[in-house]
């Protein structure tokens, strides 16, 4: 059993074969945190904790006069009653206070993991897979029961922690501020890691030292965003890719969010992750509970490269579900960037007649299929087909597409509402706002308002005619703004602050429902490309539209970026015409071909208006991709040169049985008169024979490793390179001295 209570120590021991995780009451009472790394046999985790009174810091237990809150790594910490950091909830009673005395009251561990009610998470399909503890805590003032849910995978190096509040008492509370975990660290020598940017520069790493007091990253924008991820990192000072100790934390949500670290006046560390608590409050009644969203806590000893596995492999196999969890994506057109709203079904079946003569498996038509839209102006909630642009209709379209060998996908953006639509003319209150004051338009939208139950059953309907009414195999899922005057017209004044949380579970139920009723759809999340990259969508939606941005080198930061926590076959990547529509740069169609294969491939431009060359070059990279795909989609990523720290980016895919990998080599700028250099690959088998691109040659996984690829001197900018890596048949080195 993973999970060990042991009744003299009072001490919980949550352990896999490389992990551990202890927590211990003290006092009958506090849940107080020990420990969590590589795993450990502790004999005596009852003296990990040293009581040393503090001036300033408050005596909690009278019968213990050195031990104070203020001190003491704690699980779920409050304020108000001695500890001054930052606490992991705030609740408001009746009487208008804040404070609250949760005290130890019971524990089940249960075989398995529980789902958690409404909202995405982590997930088994065996209960032998996992273990949880749910530690109850107790306020008998209030009646409130306050549940700490931590389950700890057998085969990932993850513990998945969320919180719950179960009302049992007789007057209503206020929650203003639930995280769904709250981790102390015994020390403060770290850096700290997340992923920042904006629209079409998505998630580019950024680290640095932590240092004292608050520092925080958050979103308030309705959506996880593209300006934070929901993700942050504590890093030992000498860690690097590949070595030292790395704590990853990401959060199963695609709402606001808040993470915070506090360095303590004794050089503990205060970590936390959960619903962003500005601006919100919410309303918990007698009978009533709140369940947090679930966050996953990735430790590993093998630097920053080793938490990315362990993120991959769960995200990948026991967050993303559905018939295409397990299968590699097809290849697409997308007619965005060739045509944007002008098109055609003339000039579409041009793009799909090029697209399928030269391999092309899936046709996307994007924007400006329905209502009146002929830019973005107008006809969000209009979901019926624009008879003009395609007189035949969807169904046309798609048989066309099918028949040329195809399968057909659509764009929908339905979370919005147009102004200017029939929809919002025939029901002005369904979209998000704040009576008597301005609608706040961004991109000339509004948000619907999916806290209300009518409008969430409005749009599974819709879409389910839409759906039903072609052959369709792939959904782009858009969201293309951010929440202004978040309100709704069908909450009570005191409900208003849990209108975003609320528009978050109404989300997720109406897609909940629709994967359910289309499971051969392929869904694919968007927000302005990555907007909204985050693992509660990848719970409902596979795969993710990376960025908007396709230029080649810009998307080389936000992929390596992006890769911190999302595995490639969670990535869409498109080669797009040059100069490039984001930021004119001119590359090579085959670094831009590159770029997009170390993901799920698409391409986005006027293929019909390739020459000969071009379209030759584009099914040769097409057949060179067929061989290779499983092992970006299911093989463990190794980060080698890293696009952030000079001109050369490099990483590779290696399969699970190490016998093949696939490295991917760019240059952005060339250099003159250039240094000799050589690759060192990583994660091969050192005692394997490796052939390289074919040829004769052979070299051991240690060669490969130790003394690394030579790389040719290349004397042109925007240059890449892919290595094929395959283990000679059966060949295991008997090298004295080499494991
Ligand atoms: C934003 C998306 O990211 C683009 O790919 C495209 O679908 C447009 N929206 C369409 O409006």
């Amino acid at each position: 059993m993973p999970i060990d209570w042991n009744e003299s120590n009072q001490v919980f021991h949550l352990y896999n074969s490389r992990i551990s995780y202890l927590i211990q009451l003290v006092h009958g009472k506090y849940l107080a945190h020990l420990y969590w790394g590589k795993r450990v046999q502790v004999l005596q985790p009852q003296t990990i904790l040293t009581n040393k009174g503090r001036a300033f810091s408050p005596m909690t237990e009278p019968t213990d006069p050195k031990f104070s809150l203020d001190t003491l790594p704690q699980e779920y910490p409050a304020f108000g009653n001695g500890d001054f950091r930052t606490p992991a909830y705030q609740l408001r009673t009746q009487d208008g206070s804040t404070n609250t005395e949760f005290v130890y009251d019971s524990h089940e561990i249960v075989k398995g993991k529980p789902p958690l009610k409404g909202l995405p998470s982590a997930y088994i399909e065996d209960p032998s897979e996992a273990d949880t503890v749910v530690i109850t805590l107790v306020d008998s003032l209030l009646g409130i029961g306050l549940n700490l849910q931590y389950t700890i995978y057998r085969d990932h190096d993850v513990i998945a922690r969320s919180v719950s509040f179960e009302h049992r008492g007789s007057s209503t509370i206020e929650i203003h501020k639930c995280m769904s975990l709250s981790v102390d660290f015994h020390d403060s020598a770290w850096d700290w890691l997340h992923l920042q940017g904006t629209w079409a520069r998505e998630r580019h790493i950024e680290r640095q030292p932590l240092s004292h007091g608050k520092q925080s990253i958050s979103s308030a924008r309705g959506a996880s965003s593209h300006q934070v991820n929901p993700f942050v990192a504590l890093l030992s000072k000498n860690s690097t890719e590949e070595f030292g100790d790395v704590y990853g934390v990401s959060l199963v949500y695609s709402g606001n969010f808040q993470a915070s670290l506090e360095i303590s006046p004794f050089e503990t560390t205060r970590l936390s992750i959960g619903i962003n608590p500005f601006d919100f409050i919410w309303v918990l009644k007698p009978g009533e509970t709140f369940q947090t969203p679930e966050a996953l806590m990735v430790y590993s000893a093998e630097g920053l490269g080793g938490m990315s596995r362990t993120f991959h492999h769960l995200l990948r196999s026991r967050v993303c579900r559905g018939v295409y969890r397990d299968k590699t994506r097809p290849i697409l057109i997308n007619n965005w960037e060739a045509t944007y709203f002008h098109f055609t079904e003339k000039k579409l079946k041009e793009l799909a007649d090029s697209a399928a003569g030269l391999g092309i498996e899936l046709f996307v038509l994007d924007d400006g299929w329905f209502g009146r839209r002929d830019n973005d102006k107008s006809s969000l909630g209009d979901w019926f087909v624009n008879k003009r642009k395609l007189p035949n209709g969807l169904a046309g379209l798609a048989d066309y597409i099918g028949r040329k060998g195809m399968r057909f996908g659509l764009w929908v953006e339905p979370e919005m509402v147009s102004p200017d639509s029939e929809l919002y003319r025939e029901h002005p209150d369904w979209c998000l706002h704040v009576r008597n004051r301005q609608r706040t338009t961004s991109r000339n939208q509004l948000i619907l308002d999916l806290s209300r139950e009518d409008v969430c059953e409005w749009l599974m309907d819709t879409l389910t005619d839409v759906f039903r009414n072609a052959s369709i195999n792939y959904v782009k899922w858009d969201m293309n703004r951010n929440m202004t005057e978040v309100g709704s017209a069908a909450l009570p004044p005191e409900r208003q602050k849990e209108t975003a949380h609320r528009y978050m579970l109404g989300l997720y139920r109406v897609l909940e429902t629709l994967t359910e009723r289309f499971p051969q759809i392929l869904f694919e999340s968007c927000s302005g490309g990555g907007g909204r990259f985050d693992p509660g969508m990848l719970y409902y939606m596979p795969q993710t539209w990376t960025s908007d941005n396709t230029d080649a080198v810009e998307r080389l930061k936000i992929q390596y970026g992006t890769s911190l926590v999302y595995p490639a076959i969670t990535m869409g990547a498109h080669v797009s015409d040059v100069p490039n529509h984001q930021v004119g740069r001119v590359t090579p169609l085959p670094m831009r071909c590159h770029v997009a294969m170390a993901a799920n491939l698409g391409f986005e431009l006027k293929i019909d208006q390739l020459s000969m060359e071009d379209k030759q070059e584009v099914m040769k990279q097409i057949q060179s991709y067929h061989q290779f795909k499983d092992l970006v989609c299911f093989g463990d990523l190794f980060r080698l040169l890293s696009p952030f720290e000079g001109m050369d980016t490099a990483w590779m895919y290696v399969s699970q049985q190490r016998e093949r990998a696939i490295v991917f080599y760019f240059k952005t700028l060339a250099t003159p008169n250039p240094p000799l250099f050589r690759l060192k690959l990583r994660g091969l088998n050192p005692k394997v024979e490796y052939q390289i691109n074919h040829s004769e040659q052979a070299y051991s996984g240690a060669e490969l490793m130790q003394i690394g690829l030579g790389l040719p001197l290349v004397k042109k900018d925007f240059s890449s390179e892919l290595f094929f890596i395959k283990a000679v048949n059966g060949m295991e080195l008997a090298v004295e001295g080499i494991q």
